[in-house]
């Protein structure tokens, strides 16, 4: 969604608020702007298109002024232009407004505000907030906001200035992520902490219906019903080289290679060798309620949703607890059914995403214990859910979601043990689990070693148009989760697929045009998968196969092989991931594709 930074301070305004953009572009990126306040009034820069071209009209006519806000923009409502870029005016140019999220009445509230004479320039819903705040205001600007945020239905994260009450940020969230920045003399907002992290680690992060009001000497947090309240201070375990590219092309590539320690950074300290189990710590929860549970809904989206998937496979196997999975889009709105009983297990790389937000606060209120598996700290699903497991994979900055991926199935497999060891997983079964475990790292690093080999290959899949992934058991979802990646980066069409269920269909798109990648490590499925490769080597289809060894039963059947080491079938996901991941970045490198931000997407979706 769209990324906003703010700063008050003795400091020049405009170079910092675009630093702070530059780091907030995998949110959004296809038009920017700033307004600052120049001793003057309030004076606005607008660009379509990347931060660059903001700085450059910038650096062309610079902006004086120690406070000010910016905004880029993941379009919703209205083109991606310079008209519909943020900040957004009122009729007079006194206040400006730079929003994240979607203003659900804004039609009716602009035909309102027209009918009072209020002029619109933009098509954006945002711009409603502006004129509202116009229509409010007598005086105090944070009064003006208050009144204003009563009349609006949807999501937000504002920031608003105004020269008619000129030292001050009044900035407001509900359904949105915001930030305070707390520096030496001077105070930022931001989305996420990556804007402001070069120049402070204190953070106060703000919960839904908090307004704050940022002045040169210091910040007040109130509600919506002006009453002050007190939010903590929390210190960022992040520091700057972890959003930096460290000498990678890309952060996508940056991401996948950093696999072997996220994943080590994902069981550190969590796995208990003797009784075969796992500590987490976070969870917040006993073992008698955890007996509690008589059954279990995982919800996500994305890549979390095809995580979600694995760990079904897993809860179901070791607890012989019923787990349904559930798109946390559809969820939300069906009348599932939810009780007392019921663990909702919530996974968000971001732990901001709208519609995964809104499905656990849908469970927690038909009485489900909510426990996240979140990597971003302090983010709001990690804040509202009953307890969690953080993934501790460090930023992910390249929209493709990469090293969450494994961590998550990672962080499903601990969970497994835990909830496993109270049931029906045996000491010895959680001890082969956590050998298998320690064994990830160093496989990961086995594969990563053959990169090379995976860029040669996909420089021949590079004029394809379609892929077809297949994959059994543990590894459908890797067969989902690798044809996403291979759509979201290159554009390429791909569709993953459980293997046996392409003779019901999928089977009429194989001819010598059509790629399929088969995920077929020597599980307990491996036979059956082999059929499957002989049902698409007839039709003439491109064999691409993922293998665990060699495998004289798929001599003469496959184009190419990419090797994987051989783990236990629960943790084939994570080995199998990564060499689809290395596939659809060397394929969309070489179709020229901008991997880190690829069009119409963004990191986290924090509208509906
Ligand atoms: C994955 O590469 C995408 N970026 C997207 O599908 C993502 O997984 C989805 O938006 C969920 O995001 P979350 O894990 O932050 O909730």
């Amino acid at each position: 969604m769209c990324g906003i930074v703010g700063y008050v301070g003795p400091r020049v305004a405009t170079p910092l608020l675009i630093e702070g953009l530059k780091r907030l572009e995998y949110r959004g990126y296809d038009s920017a702007g700033v307004a600052i306040m120049n001793g003057r009034g309030v004076e606005t820069r607008k660009a379509a298109g990347k931060i660059s071209t903001l700085e450059t009209i910038v650096n062309g006519s610079p902006v004086a002024g120690t406070l000010g806000i910016a905004h880029t923009r993941w379009a919703t409502h209205g083109a991606p232009t310079t008209g519909n870029a943020h900040p957004h005016s009122d009729c007079k140019g006194h206040i400006a407004v730079v929003h994240n999220g979607i203003i659900e009445n804004a039609t009716a509230l602009r035909h309102w505000l027209a009918d009072n004479g209020h002029t619109f320039t933009s098509e954006t819903d945002t711009e409603v907030l502006a004129h509202l705040i116009e229509a409010s205001f007598e005086g105090n600007l944070e009064d003006a906001v208050i009144e204003a945020l009563h009349m609006v239905h949807g999501t937000y994260g504002i920031a608003v200035i105004s020269s008619l009450d000129r030292d001050k940020i009044v900035v407001a969230r509900k359904g949105s992520p915001l930030i305070i920045g707390l520096g030496d003399q001077e105070y930022y907002v931001a989305s996420d902490v990556s804007a402001i992290l070069e120049h402070t680690r204190q953070v106060v992060y703000l919960d839904d219906g908090d307004l704050a009001v940022i002045e040169r000497t210091g910040y007040r947090v109130l509600d919506l019903d002006a009453h002050e309240m007190t939010r903590a201070v929390s210190q960022v375990d992040w520091d700057l080289d972890q959003i930096e590219r460290g000498g990678f092309d890309h952060f996508m590539l940056k991401e996948i290679f950093e696999q072997p320690q996220t994943i080590e950074n994902t069981m550190r300290g969590r796995l208990l060798e003797a009784d075969g189990t796992a500590k987490l710590a976070g969870l917040n929860v006993t073992n008698e309620e955890l007996l509690e549970i008589d059954n279990i809904i995982i919800t996500a989206c994305g890549t979390s949703w095809h995580s979600a998937l694995i760990g079904e496979h897993m809860l179901e196997e070791m607890t012989r607890i019923p787990v349904e999975v559930e798109y946390a889009s559809e969820f939300r709105y069906r009348n599932p059914i939810v009780t007392s009983r019921t663990l909702c297990i919530v996974i968000s790389q971001s732990g901001e995403t709208a519609d995964t937000l809104a499905a656990m606060r849908e469970a927690k209120r038909r009485g489900a214990r909510a426990i996240g598996l979140v990597n971003v700290v302090g983010s709001t699903i990690a804040r509202e859910s009953d307890g969690g497991v953080y993934l501790h994979a460090g930023p992910e900055i390249g929209v493709a979601s990469t090293k969450a991926f494994t961590s998550q199935v990672v962080a499903l497999a601990l969970l497994t043990l835990r909830m496993g060891r109270l049931r029906a997983l045996s000491s010895v079964r959680g001890a082969e689990i956590i050998e298998a475990l320690h064994a990830l790292p160093g496989q990961i690093r086995e594969i990563l070693d053959r990169a090379a080999e995976i860029e040669q290959l996909a420089e021949q899949y590079i004029e394809s148009h379609n892929f077809l992934y297949l994959g059994r058991g543990y590894n459908f979802p890797v067969a989902l989760e690798g044809a996403l990646k291979l759509k979201e980066i290159s554009y390429i069409h791909a569709e993953g697929y459980p293997a046996a269920e392409m003779k019901h269909g999928p089977i009429a798109l194989i001819d010598s045009q059509m790629p399929v990648v088969f995920i077929a490590p020597h599980d307990s499925v491996f036979d059956k998968v082999v059929s499957n490769v002989q049902e698409v080597k007839a039709r003439g289809g491109r064999v691409i196969a993922l293998t665990s060894r060699d495998e004289p039963q798929l001599a003469g059947l496959i184009d190419h092989e990419i090797r994987i080491p051989q783990t236990i079938d629960m943790l084939t996901p994570v080995l199998a991931a990564v060499p689809l991941q290395l596939l659809a970045y060397y394929i969309a490198v070489k179709r020229g594709c901008n991997v880190d931000q690829p069009r119409n997407l963004a990191k986290s979706v924090t509208v509906e």
